[in-house]
Protein backbone atom coordinates (compact mmCIF):
# COMPACT_ATOMS: atom_id res chain seq x y z
CA UNK A 1 0.00 0.00 0.00
CA UNK A 2 1.82 3.58 -1.17
CA UNK A 3 1.58 6.09 1.23
CA UNK A 4 -0.07 8.81 -1.29
CA UNK A 5 -1.23 12.81 -0.52
CA UNK A 6 -1.15 14.21 3.13
CA UNK A 7 -5.05 14.82 3.45
CA UNK A 8 -4.91 16.01 6.94
CA UNK A 9 -2.94 16.78 9.53
CA UNK A 10 -4.51 17.12 13.12
CA UNK A 11 -3.26 17.70 16.19
CA UNK A 12 -2.46 13.92 17.18
CA UNK A 13 -2.74 12.37 13.58
CA UNK A 14 -2.06 12.59 9.96
CA UNK A 15 -4.48 11.48 7.64
CA UNK A 16 -2.55 10.03 3.92
CA UNK A 17 -4.19 8.77 1.01
CA UNK A 18 -3.03 6.01 -0.37
CA UNK A 19 -3.33 4.00 -3.93
CA UNK A 20 -6.75 3.14 -2.90
CA UNK A 21 -9.49 5.28 -2.95
CA UNK A 22 -11.14 3.68 -0.39
CA UNK A 23 -8.50 3.28 1.83
CA UNK A 24 -6.56 5.91 4.02
CA UNK A 25 -3.17 6.00 5.96
CA UNK A 26 -3.23 6.74 9.53
CA UNK A 27 -0.16 7.96 10.94
CA UNK A 28 -0.34 8.78 14.99
CA UNK A 29 1.77 11.53 16.25
CA UNK A 30 3.45 11.57 19.89
CA UNK A 31 1.83 15.46 19.66
CA UNK A 32 -0.57 16.15 22.39
CA UNK A 33 -2.45 19.38 22.94
CA UNK A 34 -5.29 20.58 25.23
CA UNK A 35 -7.52 23.51 25.84
CA UNK A 36 -8.31 23.85 22.44
CA UNK A 37 -4.46 23.85 21.45
CA UNK A 38 -3.51 26.36 24.38
CA UNK A 39 -1.38 23.64 25.47
CA UNK A 40 1.36 22.30 24.04
CA UNK A 41 3.66 19.46 24.10
CA UNK A 42 4.80 16.24 23.32
CA UNK A 43 3.98 12.40 25.17
CA UNK A 44 7.13 10.00 24.59
CA UNK A 45 5.72 6.47 22.40
CA UNK A 46 2.00 8.11 22.40
CA UNK A 47 1.58 7.19 18.74
CA UNK A 48 2.61 3.99 18.97
CA UNK A 49 1.23 2.97 22.28
CA UNK A 50 -2.57 4.78 20.80
CA UNK A 51 -2.40 2.68 17.50
CA UNK A 52 -1.87 -0.20 19.56
CA UNK A 53 -5.07 0.69 21.95
CA UNK A 54 -6.90 2.02 19.19
CA UNK A 55 -6.43 -1.08 16.88
CA UNK A 56 -6.95 -3.77 19.98
CA UNK A 57 -10.23 -1.75 21.00
CA UNK A 58 -11.65 -1.48 17.62
CA UNK A 59 -11.20 -5.10 16.34
CA UNK A 60 -13.03 -5.75 20.00
CA UNK A 61 -15.73 -3.67 19.26
CA UNK A 62 -15.98 -5.53 15.60
CA UNK A 63 -16.50 -8.49 17.04
CA UNK A 64 -19.06 -7.12 18.72
CA UNK A 65 -20.99 -6.22 15.76
CA UNK A 66 -19.99 -2.89 16.02
CA UNK A 67 -18.70 -1.27 11.98
CA UNK A 68 -15.36 0.68 12.18
CA UNK A 69 -13.00 1.98 10.20
CA UNK A 70 -10.02 -0.68 10.69
CA UNK A 71 -8.43 -2.14 7.98
CA UNK A 72 -5.27 -3.52 10.08
CA UNK A 73 -2.08 -1.95 11.90
CA UNK A 74 0.64 -1.38 9.37
CA UNK A 75 3.45 -0.74 11.55
CA UNK A 76 4.44 1.03 15.14
CA UNK A 77 2.44 4.59 14.09
CA UNK A 78 -0.05 3.63 11.20
CA UNK A 79 -3.02 1.96 10.66
CA UNK A 80 -4.84 1.79 7.39
CA UNK A 81 -8.56 2.55 7.82
CA UNK A 82 -11.16 2.73 5.32
CA UNK A 83 -11.59 6.52 3.70
CA UNK A 84 -14.33 7.99 5.87
CA UNK A 85 -16.38 11.20 5.05
CA UNK A 86 -16.36 12.63 8.50
CA UNK A 87 -19.42 13.52 10.15
CA UNK A 88 -18.25 16.99 12.24
CA UNK A 89 -19.95 15.73 15.53
CA UNK A 90 -17.96 14.80 18.32
CA UNK A 91 -20.33 12.42 20.20
CA UNK A 92 -19.13 12.32 24.12
CA UNK A 93 -20.10 9.46 26.55
CA UNK A 94 -20.21 10.01 30.29
CA UNK A 95 -20.24 7.91 33.29
CA UNK A 96 -19.13 9.74 35.92
CA UNK A 97 -18.83 13.37 36.17
CA UNK A 98 -14.97 14.81 34.93
CA UNK A 99 -14.34 17.54 32.85
CA UNK A 100 -16.37 19.97 31.56
CA UNK A 101 -19.36 17.88 32.70
CA UNK A 102 -18.13 18.82 36.13
CA UNK A 103 -17.74 22.04 35.56
CA UNK A 104 -21.06 23.15 33.71
CA UNK A 105 -23.17 21.33 36.19
CA UNK A 106 -21.21 22.13 38.98
CA UNK A 107 -20.71 18.28 40.36
CA UNK A 108 -17.89 17.67 42.00
CA UNK A 109 -15.50 15.28 39.66
CA UNK A 110 -15.74 11.54 40.48
CA UNK A 111 -19.87 12.18 41.13
CA UNK A 112 -21.93 9.02 39.38
CA UNK A 113 -24.63 10.35 36.91
CA UNK A 114 -27.62 8.97 37.27
CA UNK A 115 -28.02 8.13 33.41
CA UNK A 116 -25.21 7.85 30.74
CA UNK A 117 -24.85 11.25 29.50
CA UNK A 118 -24.92 11.45 25.36
CA UNK A 119 -23.45 14.95 24.19
CA UNK A 120 -23.03 16.43 21.10
CA UNK A 121 -20.03 19.06 19.89
CA UNK A 122 -19.61 20.90 17.05
CA UNK A 123 -16.05 20.19 15.53
CA UNK A 124 -14.81 23.55 14.67
CA UNK A 125 -10.93 24.72 16.36
CA UNK A 126 -12.38 28.62 15.27
CA UNK A 127 -15.45 28.20 17.51
CA UNK A 128 -13.46 25.97 20.10
CA UNK A 129 -15.61 22.42 19.66
CA UNK A 130 -19.13 24.09 20.93
CA UNK A 131 -21.42 21.82 22.54
CA UNK A 132 -24.56 21.53 20.12
CA UNK A 133 -28.01 19.35 20.38
CA UNK A 134 -29.44 16.97 17.61
CA UNK A 135 -31.86 20.86 16.53
CA UNK A 136 -28.19 22.30 15.95
CA UNK A 137 -27.39 19.11 14.12
CA UNK A 138 -30.56 19.17 11.59
CA UNK A 139 -30.33 23.21 11.11
CA UNK A 140 -26.65 23.10 10.07
CA UNK A 141 -26.98 19.63 8.25
CA UNK A 142 -24.33 17.70 9.93
CA UNK A 143 -26.06 14.75 9.72
CA UNK A 144 -29.76 12.98 9.50
CA UNK A 145 -31.67 12.01 12.17
CA UNK A 146 -31.73 8.05 11.15
CA UNK A 147 -27.78 8.54 10.64
CA UNK A 148 -28.04 10.52 14.63
CA UNK A 149 -30.06 7.78 15.96
CA UNK A 150 -27.77 4.79 14.63
CA UNK A 151 -24.95 7.10 15.99
CA UNK A 152 -26.79 7.75 19.42
CA UNK A 153 -27.25 3.67 19.76
CA UNK A 154 -23.52 2.58 18.70
CA UNK A 155 -21.95 4.91 21.18
CA UNK A 156 -24.06 3.89 23.88
CA UNK A 157 -23.44 -0.01 22.56
CA UNK A 158 -19.79 1.08 22.79
CA UNK A 159 -19.70 2.43 26.34
CA UNK A 160 -21.75 -0.78 27.14
CA UNK A 161 -19.14 -3.09 26.08
CA UNK A 162 -15.83 -1.03 26.34
CA UNK A 163 -16.93 -0.26 30.23
CA UNK A 164 -17.36 -4.23 31.39
CA UNK A 165 -13.83 -4.85 29.34
CA UNK A 166 -12.01 -1.79 31.39
CA UNK A 167 -14.01 -3.29 34.68
CA UNK A 168 -13.06 -6.15 34.24
CA UNK A 169 -9.14 -5.24 33.93
CA UNK A 170 -9.33 -2.57 37.33
CA UNK A 171 -10.18 0.64 35.12
CA UNK A 172 -13.23 2.83 35.73
CA UNK A 173 -14.89 3.84 32.34
CA UNK A 174 -15.43 7.87 32.92
CA UNK A 175 -16.13 9.46 29.87
CA UNK A 176 -14.96 9.08 25.98
CA UNK A 177 -15.33 10.88 22.83
CA UNK A 178 -16.22 9.53 19.29
CA UNK A 179 -15.92 10.31 15.98
CA UNK A 180 -18.13 8.99 13.10
CA UNK A 181 -18.13 9.25 9.10
CA UNK A 182 -20.20 7.77 5.93
CA UNK A 183 -18.25 4.93 3.60
CA UNK A 184 -20.31 3.14 1.23
CA UNK A 185 -23.66 4.39 2.53
CA UNK A 186 -22.95 2.86 6.14
CA UNK A 187 -21.93 5.00 9.46
CA UNK A 188 -18.64 3.73 10.66
CA UNK A 189 -16.69 4.62 13.80
CA UNK A 190 -13.74 6.27 13.21
CA UNK A 191 -10.94 8.13 14.75
CA UNK A 192 -9.37 6.37 17.62
CA UNK A 193 -10.20 5.19 20.75
CA UNK A 194 -7.20 6.21 23.17
CA UNK A 195 -6.15 7.83 26.64
CA UNK A 196 -6.20 10.71 24.45
CA UNK A 197 -10.17 10.66 23.72
CA UNK A 198 -10.95 8.28 26.55
CA UNK A 199 -10.84 8.74 30.68
CA UNK A 200 -9.76 5.94 32.57
CA UNK A 201 -9.56 5.32 36.22
CA UNK A 202 -7.62 3.08 38.29
CA UNK A 203 -10.71 1.17 40.42
CA UNK A 204 -8.96 1.21 43.74
CA UNK A 205 -6.78 4.49 44.07
CA UNK A 206 -9.00 5.70 41.32
CA UNK A 207 -5.53 7.37 40.03
CA UNK A 208 -6.26 9.01 36.64
CA UNK A 209 -4.53 6.93 33.67
CA UNK A 210 -5.50 9.07 30.74
CA UNK A 211 -4.44 12.58 29.14
CA UNK A 212 -5.90 14.44 31.90
CA UNK A 213 -2.42 13.70 33.47
CA UNK A 214 -1.12 16.06 30.58
CA UNK A 215 -3.63 18.77 30.79
CA UNK A 216 -3.28 19.32 34.34
CA UNK A 217 0.55 18.46 34.59
CA UNK A 218 0.08 15.79 37.14
CA UNK A 219 3.31 14.17 35.92
CA UNK A 220 3.56 10.20 34.80
CA UNK A 221 1.93 10.68 31.87
CA UNK A 222 4.19 7.95 29.39
CA UNK A 223 3.63 5.81 32.09
CA UNK A 224 -0.09 6.30 32.74
CA UNK A 225 -0.69 5.60 28.60
CA UNK A 226 2.00 2.51 29.08
CA UNK A 227 -0.25 1.03 31.84
CA UNK A 228 -3.01 1.13 29.28
CA UNK A 229 -1.59 -1.05 27.12
CA UNK A 230 -0.57 -3.56 29.71
CA UNK A 231 -3.81 -4.00 30.88
CA UNK A 232 -5.27 -4.24 27.56
CA UNK A 233 -2.81 -6.08 26.49
CA UNK A 234 -3.06 -9.02 29.45
CA UNK A 235 -6.12 -9.91 27.02
O1 LIG B 1 -13.35 17.91 28.30
P1 LIG B 1 -14.54 17.03 28.43
O2 LIG B 1 -14.88 16.69 29.84
O3 LIG B 1 -15.74 17.57 27.68
O4 LIG B 1 -14.13 15.66 27.71
C1 LIG B 1 -14.98 14.54 27.72
C2 LIG B 1 -14.25 13.34 27.10
O5 LIG B 1 -14.05 13.56 25.70
C3 LIG B 1 -12.86 13.11 27.68
O6 LIG B 1 -12.63 11.71 27.76
C4 LIG B 1 -11.92 13.74 26.68
O7 LIG B 1 -10.66 13.09 26.65
C5 LIG B 1 -12.66 13.53 25.37
N1 LIG B 1 -12.44 14.60 24.39
C6 LIG B 1 -11.68 14.36 23.25
N2 LIG B 1 -11.50 15.37 22.32
C7 LIG B 1 -12.04 16.58 22.51
C8 LIG B 1 -12.81 16.85 23.65
C9 LIG B 1 -12.99 15.84 24.59
O8 LIG B 1 -11.21 13.25 23.06
N3 LIG B 1 -11.85 17.52 21.56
Amino acid sequence: MQKGELLYEGKAKKVYRTDDPDTYLVEFKDDATAFNGQKKGTIRDKGELNNKISTRLFRLLEKEGIATHLVEQISDREMLVKALEIIPVEVVVRNIAAGSLAKRLGLAEGTPVARTVVEYYYKSDELGDPLINDDHIAAMNLAGASEMAAIRKTALAVNDFLRRYMDERNLILVDFKLEFGRHKGRILLGDEISPDTCRFWDKQSREKLDKDRFRRDLGGVEEAYQEIWKRLGEN
